[in-house]
This record gives structure tokens, sequence and C-alpha cells, in this order.
């Protein structure tokens, strides 16, 4: 289908509270969910899908949630290669690997190259993620790349920078729990995004809610700047 959505999981920790259950079990719940809507992104022939799955934020929780959580994703990267290889996804992640702990950064180091050849969807794990954080590093590998030469940093030098600047900017951003915030989730790419926001907590989100949301966003009109009185997209809006 050539599109690129990204998903701000959102709405674990109130799924566990609503049924008197400990904040961990809505993430081991959201996992399950995750691993749906992945199959079920990839049935539907999207191109790529970014998971917001910890944040540069996530890290004021309490220590024993984000051990938890590290521990569901050290599960999921291990237990899910012949998924991966059925499929044919690529695995790939966004964000600082170098502030994560080393076992979790080796992990996702493994998983990414071992399925670097499958030429399906690519699932790109936003993980120790920042908006900010990663345009901060895209302008310091930008600089540090030049040799002590002075550049310009322009749009097209940061873009180049970026953690994947291959992987096209994304289409739709899809945020559950029905948050309207963006909590610096690919702040440089979703420029032209199109929002979706859905009241339901993720744990309680489907494949059914993914095809909703992408039936919805192809009923939009993306003018990029420009007015509906131009054919083509990409046109300037200054
Ligand atoms: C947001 O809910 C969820 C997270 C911060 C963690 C997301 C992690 C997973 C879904 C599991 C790992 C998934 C993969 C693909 C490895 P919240 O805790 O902010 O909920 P609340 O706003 O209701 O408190």
């Amino acid at each position: 289908m050539g599109l690129h959505i990204g998903i701000i999981m959102d709405g674990n920790g109130r799924w566990a509270q609503a049924r008197g259950l400990v904040r961990t079990q809505g993430h081991r719940e959201g996992l399950k969910v995750a691993k749906q809507i992945v199959k079920a992104a990839s049935d539907l022939k999207i191109d790529f899908l970014t998971l917001y799955v910890f944040s540069t934020e996530n890290w004021k929780r309490t220590a024993d949630e984000v051990g938890f959580i590290m521990g569901l994703v050290r599960q999921y990267l291990k237990s899910e290669f012949n998924f991966c290889r059925e499929n044919h996804i690529r695995v790939r992640h966004t964000g600082d690997l170098s502030r994560l702990p080393t076992d979790v950064a080796k992990d996702i180091a493994d998983v990414c190259r071992d399925t670097e050849m499958f030429t399906g969807m690519q699932v790109i794990l936003a993980l120790n993620y920042g908006g900010r954080d990663e345009i901060v590093r895209a302008v310091n590998r930008a600089l540090t790349g030049t040799a002590g030469k002075e550049i310009d940093i322009n749009e097209t030098v940061i873009a180049d920078h970026l953690d994947n600047p291959d992987i096209p900017d994304p289409d739709l951003i899809i945020r559950t729990a029905g948050e309207y915030r963006i909590s610096n989730f690919l702040l440089w790419e979703s420029a032209y995004s199109e929002y979706y926001i859905s009241e339901k907590l993720w744990p309680d989100w489907s494949g059914a809610d993914l095809a909703e949301a992408i039936e919805n966003f192809q009923k939009r009109e993306r003018r990029y700047g420009g007015a509906s009185y131009l054919s083509a997209p990409g046109v300037s809006h200054e």
C-alpha cells in the first residue's frame, strides 16, 4: 500500500487500573496487541510501521516499571524471529541506542541484523526515542562528519542524518487512549503527517481499529501546504 504509519500506543496503565490490575499487566496486554497490529499491518501491505515503545521521558517512571518494559521488549525481540521470517518483516530501531542497557541494545542490534534481508514490511521500534533528541543527534552527526570543515546546516543535511534517512516520512500517526498530544514522537518526520486519535485504550485495540484508521486517512485530502486546485503534492508551503 506504500504507507508509513506511526503509532503512539497509549493507555496501558489506564487499562490495567480500570481492572484493578498493576500497570505492568497493562504493558503485558499491550505487547500482545502490538503483535496483532504488526500482523494486521503486514496483511494490509503497509510498508513501514513505527511503534513508540519507550520515550526518552519514560525513564521518569519507577525502576520496576522501566525494568518490566525492557524485559518485555527483550522477550519480544527474542521470540519473534520466526514470525518475522514467515511474514518477511524487517525490524529496525530509532532512538538513542547508546543510552539503553547494554543487553537491550545488543538484542536490538541482533534482531536488526538478523532481519535485514527481509523485504516485506519494516517495523521500526522507537525505543529510548525522543524527537528533539533525534534532531540533536542528527545535527551532531552532520557536524562530526565534516572533518573540521564548516558546513551549512539545512533541511537536507538534517534529514540525511536522522536515524533512518532512507525511511519516508510517516503518512499517518495514530494515537490511542484519546490524548491529543505528539509527546516528542517523530517531530521532524511528521511535518505533513495526518493524525488519527482513537478513544480506545491500546490494550483494547485490534486489527479492525487499524483498518478503520486507514480508511479514515484515505478519505482525507492531503495538500502539503498547497491548495486543492494544485494537482501535485509536495509543493512548497511558503
Ligand atoms: C503507554 O501506556 C505505553 C508504554 C509507555 C509502553 C508501551 C509498551 C508496550 C506496548 C509493550 C512493548 C511493545 C513492543 C512492540 C516491544 P501508558 O503506560 O502511558 O498508559 P497510561 O497513559 O494509561 O498510564
